[in-house]
Order: C-alpha cells, then sequence, then structure tokens
C-alpha cells in the first residue's frame, strides 16, 4: 500500500484499508505535533502552498505540518498576486512550480481545477478544496476525528447516526466526508438544511446505494439525537449574491440550549471551521465553548495529523520518521488534540 508520488485530488482515491492506513500514520505523528520530540526527515524538501481562495486552517495548517517534518514552505495567496491574473493557465503555473518544489498543497475556487492543475505538475499535488467540489485532507481529518471522539465512548463508526446540517449543497466537506462514510456499515444520515440548499441527489443516491438510511429534512428540532452533529457555514461565496446568501444565514443555530433540549448527552460536535460568529448568523454559539463535548477544536489540530501523515506518505517517508528524530530543546508546553 503506497502512497508515494501520488497526488491526492479526490476521496474516491481511498478504500476503508487505504484510509486506515493513513490513520495509523497520522497517529505516529502525535509527538512531533506536540513537540515531544522533532523529526527532519523532509529537512531541504520544499513545499510550494498555493491559495487562490481565503483559507486560515487548510493553509497554514499545510504549512505546519510540512515544517513539523523538517521541510520549508514557500506560498502565494490569492488570485490577484499570481500570474493566473494575467492569463496564466493551470498547467504552466503547475509546470514552473512543480520545478521549484517536492510536493504542492493548492486550493482554487473551480470544481476540477486542481486536478486539472496536477495533469501539468511533475510533483504530488493536494488538493485544499476545489469549488464546491472537494476537500479531501478535511474529509479525511473530519472522519480521523469522528473515530477517535467514538472511541472515547467505546463506539465506532459503523452503526453511528450522523446529522449533517446547514449548507449541504455547496458544502465540499460535506460531500467529501458522505463519500468516505459510505464505505463504513449501517449508518444513519440525517441531513437537516433548507430545501433550496440541501445535499447533492447523486450523492444522496450513493449514500443510499451503499446501504445506509437517509432521512432529509428542513426542520433542526427534533432531528438531533445522532452521535454526531456536523454544522457547516452557509457558504457565501458560492452564491451568485450576498443578499441570496443573507436567506438562509441564522437558520440554524446550535447553542447549548438546544443541544440540551434536543441532543443526546454525548452528541459531539464537530465544524469544519471557520463558524461564522458573526450576530445574523451565529450558527454554534459561543455558550457552547465550555461543552465537553465540542470537538472543533480538536478537529482543527487533527488536521496537523492527517496531513503530516499525507505528505509522509506522497513523499515515500513515512517509515523514516524515527530514523530523523531530534530532541526539542526549547520550552513547550504544547498540547494538540
Ligand atoms: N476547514 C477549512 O477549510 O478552513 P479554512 O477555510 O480556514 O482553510
Amino acid at each position: 500500500m503506497s502512497f508515494k508520488g501520488e497526488h491526492i485530488l479526490s476521496v474516491s482515491q481511498f478504500d476503508r484499508d487505504t484510509i486506515q492506513h493513513v490513520f495509523n500514520i497520522a497517529h505516529q505523528m502525535q509527538p512531533y505535533a506536540s513537540r515531544q520530540k522533532r523529526t527532519k526527515v523532509l529537512e531541504g524538501a520544499i513545499l510550494g502552498n498555493l491559495f487562490f481562495e481565503p483559507s486560515t486552517r487548510t493553509r497554514v495548517s499545510f504549512g505546519c505540518a510540512f515544517n513539523l517534518l523538517g521541510g520549508e514552505v514557500r506560498e502565494t495567496t490569492g488570485m490577484e498576486s499570481s500570474a493566473l491574473s494575467k492569463g496564466e493557465s493551470l498547467f504552466d503555473t503547475a509546470r514552473v512550480i512543480s520545478s521549484y518544489s517536492d510536493v504542492i498543497a493548492m486550493r482554487h475556487p473551480q470544481a476540477g481545477s486542481v486536478a486539472e492543475f496536477a495533469l501539468g505538475s511533475r510533483v504530488p499535488v493536494l488538493n485544499g478544496g476545489d469549488g464546491a467540489n472537494e476537500h479531501p485532507t478535511q474529509a479525511l481529518l473530519d472522519l480521523f476525528t469522528i473515530e477517535r471522539e467514538l472511541a472515547s465512548s467505546g463506539q465506532t463508526i459503523d452503526g453511528m447516526h450522523i446529522a449533517m446540517v446547514g449548507d449541504l449543497k455547496f458544502g465540499r466537506t460535506v460531500h467529501s466526508l458522505s463519500k468516505l462514510l459510505k464505505l463504513y456499515k449501517n449508518l444513519r444520515f440525517t441531513l437537516i438544511s433548507p430545501q433550496e440548499l440541501a445535499m447533492p441527489s447523486d450523492i444522496v443516491d450513493a449514500i443510499q446505494s451503499a446501504g445506509h438510511q437517509v432521512t432529509v429534512t428542513d426542520a433542526l428540532e427534533g432531528n438531533l439525537n445522532a452521535d454526531i452533529v456536523y454544522q457547516t457555514r452557509i457558504q457565501e461565496e458560492r452564491f451568485p449574491s450576498k443578499e441570496e446568501a443573507n436567506l438562509y444565514r441564522g437558520k440554524f443555530r446550535l447553542n447549548q440550549e438546544i443541544y440540551t433540549r434536543y441532543c443526546k448527552s454525548n452528541t459531539v460536535i464537530m465544524h469544519p471551521l471557520p463558524r461564522d460568529s458573526r450576530m445574523e448568523a451565529n450558527e454554534l454559539d459561543n455558550d457552547l465553548n465550555l461543552n465537553p463535548n465540542l470537538a472543533i477544536f480538536r478537529q482543527a489540530d487533527n488536521g496537523i495529523l492527517v496531513r503530516m501523515a499525507l505528505f509522509a506518505l506522497t513523499l515515500g517517508v513515512e517509515h523514516l520518521l524515527t530514523k530523523y528524530e531530534c530532541a526539542v530543546p526549547w520550552y513547550s508546553n504544547k498540547h494538540s488534540g
């Protein structure tokens, strides 16, 4: 089982065995992510980190993950600061940047753009999100988080109940996560969204064809007694206008009172982040911050582990981590996960 030299463009590249292999390597990254020790296994390697759409977590965690393996990061952010804005093709950009780098992470607003870019790249390309299409590394870290959170209460992914809430039409994280989850057994999906922002029918069909139970609803109340509630943001940037996005903002708010009334006592709350904390949206209220089942920051931390694993695997060094280990000489009280 090898990912050496492979692009990571879609969750459809994974099956349960390869997912578990990625997770096994991700677990091995914990001591490095929490600064108990360092590894210089990628010393001398360069990540080209190309983000043509806004990002905080994905961009910075790709960069940190690469640094934590000893590598260096060169990046460009925003379309306007790149030669794409002068009419350069994705193919030409890929040819050039792939000669400067050993691996590339990329986000772009158009569906299919990262795959198109990868055709011109001579090094592995990791999809950091392409429009409303896919966000495979987010889906892997979400699944890793679900597995960890459920394991802490003796549960498994097989047989679990997940409620996905919000903008299920444009939310690429729920698209990718659903495609991974359908590989598991006997799941219940409750898909909660305005009818206009429902999960695309091809994804619902694929989930049902894999034998899972699906409930589609536009009501939050009464539909949250799941093992996992995965809340999402209205993807304003994918709407024709801000006014149209405003029609849906704030329709599905989760706060402690709603949690207490409708969720199970151990329902895990997830969100890919950023959560929209503006008053008119407030999809995940700050009053949940002290709820121990709020997993959103553990989820973001897990992004480092999973992205470190993907870099180690695509560059073929996953078996060399300990060989290049060294001590952490600085004071560190760092926690991760
Ligand atoms: N989850 C996620 O993709 O966050 P960013 O947009 O901050 O990268």
